[in-house]
């Protein structure tokens, strides 16, 4: 029911002037140039999560500006990956039946960017500091006790 709600939001989501202005004060212009590549239901979803990760971390006491970068940029390694709302959520769904047959299809491009989007992303930020990429590489990685990283899972599940 969850994934549905997803999948129907994300078709409809708009990336306002608003949330333009919001990612400009956190990002500088190269950073920009990669958010604009996102597709417009993925930018819609990292402001989302940026603004949920502010309110959080401010909330604990963990607030860190490497950390809303991270959650602005989460996804970066989805631009040029080939995914879509449409088989996003086909893969979403297969990859909680039968993880390990999907596993076996990563010569399809959008198959291993679904999986691999954490790795990519970091590529994009060779001379980044290492805490900025450890949030971006690990935020589907659920095995590592991070505060800050997981407030950015929690909140990246949620939206
Ligand atoms: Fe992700
Ligand atoms: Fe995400």
């Amino acid at each position: 029911m969850y994934r549905i709600r997803q999948f129907i939001w994300a078709l409809f989501a708009k990336f306002t002037k608003e949330d333009e202005a919001f990612v400009n004060a956190y990002l500088n212009e190269y950073e920009q140039e990669l958010f604009k590549k996102l597709k417009e239901s993925e930018k819609v979803h990292s402001v989302r999560v940026a603004k949920e990760v502010i309110n959080r971390s401010v909330d604990e006491n963990l607030y860190d500006i490497r950390l809303i970068k991270a959650a602005l940029l989460h996804d970066i390694g989805k631009i040029d990956g080939g995914l879509n709302i449409i088989n996003k959520s086909i893969i979403t769904i297969l990859n909680k039946l039968f993880p390990k047959a999907l596993k076996k299809l990563y010569k399809i491009k959008f198959i291993r960017v679904y999986y691999e989007h954490p790795e990519i992303a970091v590529t994009y930020l060779d001379n980044y500091d290492d805490y900025t990429k450890f949030l971006i590489k690990n935020h589907h990685n659920y095995h590592i006790n991070d505060k800050k990283l997981r407030i950015l899972q929690e909140v990246d599940c949620n939206n």
